[in-house]
């Protein structure tokens, strides 16, 4: 008999019996991979029929409050939502190298969690491990390592020694042998997790699986199995600077807004519990083209420096560069200045860039956006000391914000004293000392505090 094979795309895991150019599914290109699929007999790995196939009345359910496992590591909690939920399956993805093995390493150390830990990885050898859990320092007596690449075993052993928590690293590097496409392909991917959603949901166990995001190539990249996990989790940072951003993509349990911050060091990641702080150092002195922002990440208000430079353009189609904002978002608030203030922005190049690898997409951060590239075409500068907040309409007026006086507490808190921000926000925020509060309702008004001439 023929084998029967069908093309999935590696980056939505979208099934077609036909190879196609264009992933039907998430519209990328050259994204079709071809793979055999398995028999339709293939084994069954259920190995708990207790609870399955029998429904439980909705009255039946208890409605307690889910057990957390408290990672002790605050910022991995927050995101989180308070700590893994036990029982759930977690992943966590990233490029390689970004620093996912050492999180969860490290999470091992403080992990609240009273049963064993399995650490089952099948890309770095035990003695690797050993050497990294010592640079680490941890020395934690329930932590079982395994370096293992066949799934059937590592399900075996998840049976004998009735792990509180599996951490699989990574999922692409696991196989299983009924299946004959090799391992990191997306029915091997998918096959794998569900494997570790069985033994979560059956058993109780929580998983930690570790993915990496890749750009080309035969390997599934998270995106597959973003819609089977309770929680997804991307680790983001740029390779040569220290920062990491843990963001949440996907929580059953929680907020998707939080972000953790870390930095990491030679001793492992340590905490950041001031990101302002932080991506404000080094902030250049009286400088044209730069101003702040504050972004609410989740719960949390972040201050963040956006720079533009804006230059005379050599070509008939100026180019517009954005990094850490949308680019369209950029594109708009620049024809707000040409339209409503007149600028002649169709001549230069811009680009505009948020400081520290941060993703702004808050419209708040319209109006600092706004008078980064004004100051950065007109020369003005924007006092050092000055915290921009506002959204920016369609007709240049400023229009009010959520949380002006958390993003403006977080402000006087790192020294910022003059603070502009939309005239139709609460009257509260009169009665800060010291600090100069500019109500403005629309960006002439901003702009003229400013730009005198
Ligand atoms: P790693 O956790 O192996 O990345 P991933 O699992 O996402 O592929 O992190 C690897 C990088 O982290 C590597 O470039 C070295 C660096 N690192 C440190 O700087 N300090 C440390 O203490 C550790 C363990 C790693
Ligand atoms: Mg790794």
């Amino acid at each position: 008999m023929k084998e029967k094979t069908v093309f999935f795309c590696s980056e939505c895991g979208c099934e077609s019996p036909k190879w196609m150019g264009k992933c039907p599914g998430c519209g990328q290109w050259n994204t079709m991979i071809e793979e055999k699929v398995a028999p339709e007999n293939s084994k069954n790995r259920s190995h708990n029929s207790k609870a399955a196939g029998k429904p439980k009345k909705l009255s039946e359910i208890s409605s307690e409050q889910e057990e957390r496992l408290k990672t002790n590591i605050s910022e991995l909690d927050r995101v989180l939502g308070g700590g893994a939920v036990s029982g759930s399956l977690v992943l966590v993805g990233g490029d390689p190298g970004i620093g996912k093995s050492t999180l969860l390493l490290q999470m091992c150390k403080t992990l609240d969690c009273k049963g064993e830990i399995l650490y089952v990885s099948g890309e770095e050898s035990v003695r690797q491990i050993k050497m990294r859990a010592d640079r680490l320092s941890i020395k934690a007596d329930n932590l079982s390592i395994m370096s293992e690449t066949e799934l059937d075993t590592i399900c075996e052993t998840a049976g004998k020694t009735n792990p509180a928590v599996i951490i699989i690293d990574s999922v692409q590097t696991i196989y299983d042998s009924s299946i004959t496409s090799a391992a990191g392909s997306v029915s091997q991917v998918r096959e794998v997790a569900h494997a570790m959603m069985r033994l979560a949901k059956e058993d109780g166990v929580t998983v930690f699986l570790v993915g990496h995001v890749t750009k080309e190539g035969a390997i599934a990249g998270p995106k597959v199995l973003e819609h089977m996990v309770d929680c997804v989790l991307y680790f983001e940072g740029e390779r040569h600077q220290h920062h990491r951003i843990l963001r949440a993509v996907k929580n059953r349990f929680g907020s998707t807004n939080e972000i953790g911050v870390f930095e990491m060091c030679d001793s492992g990641l340590r905490e950041i519990f001031n990101p302002s702080e932080m991506l404000l150092s080094g902030r250049p002195q009286n400088t044209s083209g730069s101003c702040v922002i504050c972004a609410l990440e989740g719960t949390r208000p972040i201050l963040a420096e956006v720079q533009a430079l804006v230059t005379r353009s050599n070509f008939p189609a100026p180019r517009r560069m954005s990094a850490g904002i949308d680019y369209n978002r950029v594109s708009l608030l620049m024809a707000v200045l040409e339209k409503r203030i007149g600028y002649n922005l169709s001549t230069q190049d811009a680009f505009v860039n948020v400081i520290g690898g941060l993703r702004i997409d808050e419209p708040a951060a319209d109006l600092g956006v706004t008078l980064a590239i004004a100051s950065g075409y007109r020369g003005f500068i924007i006092p050092d000391n000055l915290l921009a907040i506002g959204e920016i309409g369609l007709t240049g007026e400023i229009r009010a914000v959520n949380s002006v006086e958390k993003r403006i507490a977080e402000g006087v808190k790192l020294g910022f004293d003059k603070i502009i921000i939309p005239s139709g926000s609460d009257k509260k925020t009169e009665l800060l000392k010291n600090v100069e509060i500019y109500r403005v309702s629309n960006l002439h008004d901003a702009l003229n505090i400013f730009d005198k001439k």
